[in-house]
Protein backbone atom coordinates (compact mmCIF):
# COMPACT_ATOMS: atom_id res chain seq x y z
CA UNK A 1 0.00 0.00 0.00
CA UNK A 2 1.70 2.92 -1.17
CA UNK A 3 -0.86 5.79 0.22
CA UNK A 4 -3.58 6.24 2.36
CA UNK A 5 -5.90 8.75 1.40
CA UNK A 6 -8.91 7.47 -0.43
CA UNK A 7 -9.50 9.87 -3.00
CA UNK A 8 -12.94 11.56 -3.85
CA UNK A 9 -14.84 13.43 -6.76
CA UNK A 10 -13.99 16.87 -5.65
CA UNK A 11 -10.54 16.41 -5.18
CA UNK A 12 -8.52 17.98 -7.84
CA UNK A 13 -6.91 15.37 -10.65
CA UNK A 14 -3.73 17.62 -10.65
CA UNK A 15 -3.26 16.31 -6.86
CA UNK A 16 -4.04 12.42 -7.72
CA UNK A 17 -1.47 12.55 -10.09
CA UNK A 18 1.05 14.22 -8.12
CA UNK A 19 0.66 11.69 -5.62
CA UNK A 20 1.09 8.95 -8.17
CA UNK A 21 2.25 9.67 -11.96
CA UNK A 22 1.56 5.89 -13.06
CA UNK A 23 -2.10 7.43 -13.16
CA UNK A 24 -0.82 9.18 -16.23
CA UNK A 25 -1.11 5.40 -17.84
CA UNK A 26 -4.65 4.77 -16.78
CA UNK A 27 -6.36 8.30 -17.72
CA UNK A 28 -5.34 7.68 -21.29
CA UNK A 29 -7.17 4.65 -21.08
CA UNK A 30 -10.42 6.33 -19.60
CA UNK A 31 -9.91 8.81 -22.67
CA UNK A 32 -8.92 11.75 -20.30
CA UNK A 33 -6.08 13.94 -21.90
CA UNK A 34 -4.08 16.10 -20.72
CA UNK A 35 -5.25 20.40 -20.53
CA UNK A 36 -7.26 19.69 -17.85
CA UNK A 37 -6.00 22.50 -15.70
CA UNK A 38 -7.28 22.70 -12.21
CA UNK A 39 -10.68 20.98 -12.72
CA UNK A 40 -11.61 18.16 -10.17
CA UNK A 41 -12.15 14.43 -10.71
CA UNK A 42 -15.79 15.06 -11.07
CA UNK A 43 -15.71 17.87 -13.70
CA UNK A 44 -13.26 16.14 -15.55
CA UNK A 45 -14.99 12.82 -15.86
CA UNK A 46 -18.20 14.62 -16.63
CA UNK A 47 -16.15 16.05 -19.10
CA UNK A 48 -15.31 13.02 -20.75
CA UNK A 49 -18.42 10.82 -20.63
CA UNK A 50 -16.28 8.61 -17.63
CA UNK A 51 -18.66 7.63 -14.72
CA UNK A 52 -16.44 9.52 -11.76
CA UNK A 53 -17.90 6.71 -8.80
CA UNK A 54 -16.29 4.05 -11.34
CA UNK A 55 -12.95 6.35 -12.33
CA UNK A 56 -12.83 6.60 -8.57
CA UNK A 57 -12.89 2.56 -7.93
CA UNK A 58 -10.18 1.84 -10.56
CA UNK A 59 -7.79 4.89 -9.25
CA UNK A 60 -8.07 4.20 -5.34
CA UNK A 61 -7.59 0.03 -6.30
CA UNK A 62 -4.35 1.13 -8.70
CA UNK A 63 -3.13 3.83 -6.34
CA UNK A 64 -3.88 2.29 -2.73
CA UNK A 65 -4.70 -1.14 -3.34
CA UNK A 66 -8.01 -0.43 -2.35
CA UNK A 67 -10.96 -2.58 -3.46
CA UNK A 68 -13.10 -2.53 -0.51
CA UNK A 69 -15.73 0.16 -2.06
CA UNK A 70 -19.05 -0.21 -0.72
CA UNK A 71 -21.50 -0.58 -3.72
CA UNK A 72 -20.95 -2.49 -6.47
CA UNK A 73 -24.31 -1.34 -8.22
CA UNK A 74 -22.74 2.06 -8.53
CA UNK A 75 -19.82 0.61 -10.82
CA UNK A 76 -20.82 1.30 -14.67
CA UNK A 77 -20.16 -1.34 -16.87
CA UNK A 78 -20.01 0.30 -19.79
CA UNK A 79 -17.37 2.66 -18.26
CA UNK A 80 -14.98 -0.16 -17.28
CA UNK A 81 -15.24 -1.82 -20.50
CA UNK A 82 -14.31 1.23 -22.70
CA UNK A 83 -11.45 1.45 -20.02
CA UNK A 84 -10.49 -2.52 -20.14
CA UNK A 85 -10.53 -2.10 -24.23
CA UNK A 86 -8.27 1.22 -24.38
CA UNK A 87 -6.13 -0.70 -21.02
CA UNK A 88 -5.11 -3.49 -23.69
CA UNK A 89 -5.07 -1.15 -27.00
CA UNK A 90 -1.82 0.70 -24.74
CA UNK A 91 -0.67 -2.62 -23.98
CA UNK A 92 -0.11 -4.13 -26.66
CA UNK A 93 0.19 -0.71 -29.56
CA UNK A 94 2.39 1.07 -27.57
CA UNK A 95 4.49 -0.91 -24.30
CA UNK A 96 5.20 -3.98 -25.43
CA UNK A 97 6.73 -2.61 -29.11
CA UNK A 98 7.98 0.28 -26.54
CA UNK A 99 10.22 -2.01 -24.58
CA UNK A 100 11.30 -4.20 -27.48
CA UNK A 101 12.69 -1.74 -29.44
CA UNK A 102 14.57 -0.48 -25.87
CA UNK A 103 15.43 -4.15 -25.63
CA UNK A 104 16.86 -4.53 -28.64
CA UNK A 105 18.87 -1.27 -28.51
CA UNK A 106 20.45 -2.70 -25.05
CA UNK A 107 21.71 -5.70 -26.18
CA UNK A 108 23.64 -7.11 -28.50
CA UNK A 109 21.34 -8.86 -31.38
CA UNK A 110 23.71 -10.95 -33.28
CA UNK A 111 25.37 -12.41 -30.03
CA UNK A 112 23.21 -15.88 -29.64
CA UNK A 113 22.49 -14.52 -25.56
CA UNK A 114 21.04 -11.63 -27.02
CA UNK A 115 19.32 -13.93 -29.86
CA UNK A 116 17.69 -15.81 -27.06
CA UNK A 117 16.62 -12.67 -24.83
CA UNK A 118 14.84 -10.94 -27.65
CA UNK A 119 13.22 -14.79 -28.23
CA UNK A 120 11.89 -14.64 -24.86
CA UNK A 121 10.81 -11.85 -25.40
CA UNK A 122 8.74 -12.13 -27.89
CA UNK A 123 6.97 -15.17 -26.39
CA UNK A 124 5.87 -13.21 -23.98
CA UNK A 125 4.26 -10.74 -26.16
CA UNK A 126 3.20 -13.90 -27.80
CA UNK A 127 1.51 -15.05 -24.41
CA UNK A 128 -0.34 -11.30 -23.47
CA UNK A 129 -1.24 -11.38 -26.58
CA UNK A 130 -3.42 -14.22 -26.73
CA UNK A 131 -4.44 -13.37 -23.24
CA UNK A 132 -6.10 -9.92 -24.52
CA UNK A 133 -7.56 -11.10 -27.07
CA UNK A 134 -9.52 -14.20 -25.52
CA UNK A 135 -10.85 -10.92 -23.29
CA UNK A 136 -11.53 -9.37 -26.18
CA UNK A 137 -12.89 -12.07 -28.68
CA UNK A 138 -15.07 -14.36 -25.34
CA UNK A 139 -15.55 -11.86 -22.35
CA UNK A 140 -16.26 -8.50 -24.08
CA UNK A 141 -18.60 -9.28 -26.31
CA UNK A 142 -20.56 -11.73 -23.63
CA UNK A 143 -20.73 -8.71 -21.52
CA UNK A 144 -22.06 -6.27 -24.00
CA UNK A 145 -24.85 -9.01 -25.01
CA UNK A 146 -26.00 -9.34 -21.31
CA UNK A 147 -25.47 -5.07 -20.99
CA UNK A 148 -27.96 -5.59 -24.37
CA UNK A 149 -30.18 -7.95 -22.65
CA UNK A 150 -29.19 -10.74 -24.99
CA UNK A 151 -26.44 -13.20 -23.34
CA UNK A 152 -26.98 -16.97 -24.49
CA UNK A 153 -25.28 -19.91 -23.95
CA UNK A 154 -23.56 -21.12 -20.95
CA UNK A 155 -20.55 -18.63 -20.38
CA UNK A 156 -20.82 -16.47 -17.39
CA UNK A 157 -18.41 -14.46 -15.33
CA UNK A 158 -17.11 -17.81 -13.27
CA UNK A 159 -16.14 -19.38 -16.44
CA UNK A 160 -13.62 -16.25 -16.83
CA UNK A 161 -12.65 -15.75 -13.04
CA UNK A 162 -11.91 -19.59 -12.54
CA UNK A 163 -9.21 -19.12 -14.74
CA UNK A 164 -8.02 -15.97 -14.81
CA UNK A 165 -4.53 -15.01 -14.70
CA UNK A 166 -1.76 -12.77 -16.16
CA UNK A 167 0.90 -14.77 -17.57
CA UNK A 168 4.01 -13.06 -17.01
CA UNK A 169 6.31 -16.09 -16.14
CA UNK A 170 8.48 -15.39 -18.95
CA UNK A 171 8.97 -11.69 -17.83
CA UNK A 172 10.16 -13.09 -14.39
CA UNK A 173 12.36 -15.11 -16.12
CA UNK A 174 13.52 -12.82 -18.98
CA UNK A 175 14.21 -9.81 -15.94
CA UNK A 176 16.46 -12.38 -14.08
CA UNK A 177 18.40 -13.68 -17.55
CA UNK A 178 19.62 -10.19 -18.15
CA UNK A 179 20.37 -8.95 -14.07
CA UNK A 180 22.46 -12.65 -13.58
CA UNK A 181 23.96 -12.98 -16.67
CA UNK A 182 23.90 -10.47 -19.22
CA UNK A 183 27.46 -8.94 -19.72
CA UNK A 184 27.49 -5.20 -20.96
CA UNK A 185 29.86 -3.15 -21.47
CA UNK A 186 29.78 0.12 -20.32
CA UNK A 187 28.20 1.96 -23.10
CA UNK A 188 25.51 -0.37 -23.26
CA UNK A 189 25.12 -0.72 -19.23
CA UNK A 190 22.53 2.70 -18.51
CA UNK A 191 20.44 1.70 -21.30
CA UNK A 192 20.03 -2.00 -20.10
CA UNK A 193 19.07 -0.42 -16.50
CA UNK A 194 16.35 1.67 -18.02
CA UNK A 195 15.34 -0.96 -19.82
CA UNK A 196 15.37 -2.88 -16.83
CA UNK A 197 13.11 -0.70 -15.07
CA UNK A 198 10.93 -0.31 -17.38
CA UNK A 199 9.96 -4.07 -17.69
CA UNK A 200 9.70 -3.95 -13.73
CA UNK A 201 6.90 -0.71 -14.35
CA UNK A 202 5.05 -3.11 -17.30
CA UNK A 203 5.25 -5.83 -14.78
CA UNK A 204 3.21 -4.02 -12.10
CA UNK A 205 1.10 -2.09 -14.81
CA UNK A 206 -0.44 -5.91 -15.93
CA UNK A 207 -0.83 -6.87 -12.37
CA UNK A 208 -2.63 -4.21 -11.78
CA UNK A 209 -4.61 -4.47 -14.95
CA UNK A 210 -4.91 -7.79 -13.60
CA UNK A 211 -6.91 -7.14 -10.50
CA UNK A 212 -8.66 -4.25 -11.85
CA UNK A 213 -10.54 -7.15 -13.32
CA UNK A 214 -10.40 -9.12 -10.85
CA UNK A 215 -11.90 -6.45 -7.99
CA UNK A 216 -14.03 -3.93 -10.02
CA UNK A 217 -14.63 -5.89 -13.64
CA UNK A 218 -15.63 -9.31 -12.16
CA UNK A 219 -18.14 -8.15 -9.21
CA UNK A 220 -20.08 -5.84 -11.66
CA UNK A 221 -20.59 -7.90 -13.92
CA UNK A 222 -21.85 -10.77 -11.47
CA UNK A 223 -24.38 -8.23 -10.43
CA UNK A 224 -25.50 -7.85 -14.40
CA UNK A 225 -26.25 -11.51 -14.50
CA UNK A 226 -27.98 -11.36 -11.30
CA UNK A 227 -30.02 -8.56 -12.95
CA UNK A 228 -30.79 -9.91 -16.23
CA UNK A 229 -31.60 -13.45 -14.45
CA UNK A 230 -34.27 -11.92 -12.77
CA UNK A 231 -35.81 -10.15 -16.04
CA UNK A 232 -35.52 -13.40 -18.00
CA UNK A 233 -38.07 -14.86 -16.37
CA UNK A 234 -40.49 -12.28 -17.72
CA UNK A 235 -38.92 -12.10 -20.79
CA UNK A 236 -39.33 -16.20 -21.21
CA UNK A 237 -42.67 -15.88 -20.75
CA UNK A 238 -43.59 -13.85 -23.20
CA UNK A 239 -41.46 -15.71 -25.39
CA UNK A 240 -42.32 -18.51 -25.01
CA UNK A 241 -46.31 -17.55 -26.11
CA UNK A 242 -44.25 -15.47 -29.05
CA UNK A 243 -42.29 -18.68 -29.85
CA UNK A 244 -45.36 -20.89 -30.17
CA UNK A 245 -47.01 -18.71 -32.86
CA UNK A 246 -43.93 -18.07 -34.83
CA UNK A 247 -42.52 -21.86 -34.71
CA UNK A 248 -45.57 -23.54 -35.41
CA UNK A 249 -48.11 -20.56 -36.80
CA UNK A 250 -48.11 -22.17 -40.17
CA UNK A 251 -48.63 -25.68 -39.17
CA UNK A 252 -52.20 -24.64 -38.29
CA UNK A 253 -54.42 -25.34 -40.82
CA UNK A 254 -57.59 -22.70 -41.90
CA UNK A 255 -60.50 -24.29 -39.80
CA UNK A 256 -58.37 -24.69 -36.66
CA UNK A 257 -57.32 -20.71 -36.76
CA UNK A 258 -61.42 -20.13 -36.77
CA UNK A 259 -61.85 -22.28 -33.79
CA UNK A 260 -59.27 -20.34 -32.16
CA UNK A 261 -61.18 -16.88 -32.96
CA UNK A 262 -64.40 -18.51 -31.78
CA UNK A 263 -62.53 -19.34 -28.53
CA UNK A 264 -61.51 -16.23 -28.25
CA UNK A 265 -64.47 -14.45 -28.95
CA UNK A 266 -65.84 -16.54 -25.85
CA UNK A 267 -67.87 -19.32 -27.59
CA UNK A 268 -68.48 -22.64 -26.70
CA UNK A 269 -68.04 -26.04 -28.30
CA UNK A 270 -71.15 -26.05 -29.29
CA UNK A 271 -71.89 -22.66 -30.32
CA UNK A 272 -68.16 -23.25 -32.38
CA UNK A 273 -69.86 -26.06 -33.89
CA UNK A 274 -73.14 -24.41 -35.04
CA UNK A 275 -70.78 -21.38 -36.18
CA UNK A 276 -68.38 -23.18 -38.26
CA UNK A 277 -71.28 -25.68 -39.33
CA UNK A 278 -69.18 -28.59 -38.11
CA UNK A 279 -69.83 -31.40 -35.64
CA UNK A 280 -69.24 -30.37 -31.76
CA UNK A 281 -66.86 -33.72 -31.67
CA UNK A 282 -64.89 -31.90 -34.59
CA UNK A 283 -64.43 -28.74 -32.66
CA UNK A 284 -63.02 -31.06 -29.79
CA UNK A 285 -60.59 -32.82 -31.78
CA UNK A 286 -59.94 -29.37 -33.60
CA UNK A 287 -58.80 -27.98 -30.02
CA UNK A 288 -57.15 -31.03 -28.95
CA UNK A 289 -54.64 -30.65 -32.03
CA UNK A 290 -54.49 -26.68 -31.52
CA UNK A 291 -53.20 -27.51 -28.09
CA UNK A 292 -50.77 -30.01 -29.31
CA UNK A 293 -49.08 -27.70 -31.76
CA UNK A 294 -48.75 -24.57 -29.99
CA UNK A 295 -48.69 -26.13 -26.81
CA UNK A 296 -51.10 -23.51 -25.17
CA UNK A 297 -54.02 -25.51 -23.59
CA UNK A 298 -55.63 -22.12 -21.81
CA UNK A 299 -57.92 -19.94 -23.03
CA UNK A 300 -56.15 -16.72 -22.01
CA UNK A 301 -52.98 -18.31 -23.46
CA UNK A 302 -54.76 -18.76 -26.80
CA UNK A 303 -56.13 -15.57 -26.97
CA UNK A 304 -52.39 -14.15 -27.14
CA UNK A 305 -51.67 -15.97 -29.44
CA UNK A 306 -54.64 -14.97 -31.34
CA UNK A 307 -53.40 -10.86 -30.77
CA UNK A 308 -49.53 -11.47 -31.11
CA UNK A 309 -50.67 -13.19 -34.28
CA UNK A 310 -52.80 -10.62 -35.70
CA UNK A 311 -55.49 -13.60 -35.96
CA UNK A 312 -58.28 -11.03 -33.90
CA UNK A 313 -58.07 -7.59 -33.29
CA UNK A 314 -57.64 -6.91 -29.71
CA UNK A 315 -61.43 -5.09 -29.24
CA UNK A 316 -62.96 -8.38 -30.77
CA UNK A 317 -61.42 -10.17 -27.61
CA UNK A 318 -63.72 -10.84 -25.01
CA UNK A 319 -61.74 -10.39 -21.93
FE1 LIG B 1 -7.26 -7.64 -19.71
FE1 LIG C 1 -6.75 -10.27 -17.93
Amino acid sequence: MKHQKIYEAGDKMISLIKDNYDLLQSLGSFGINLGFGDKTVKEICEDNGVDTYTFLAVVNLVINGYSDFDNDEQLSVPTLLHYLEASHVYYLDFQLPFIRRELAESIDESDSLGILIMKLYDEYSREIRRHMMYEEQTLFPYVNALLEGRAAGDYTIETFSKTHEEASEKLKELKILIIKYMPSDVRRNNQLMATLHDIYNNEEWLSLHAQVEDKVFVPAIRRLERLSRRSDVTKNISSMVFKGGQENGDMLSERERDVIVALVQGMANKEIADHLCISVNTVITHRRNIARKLQIHSPAGLTIYAIVNGLVDISAVKL
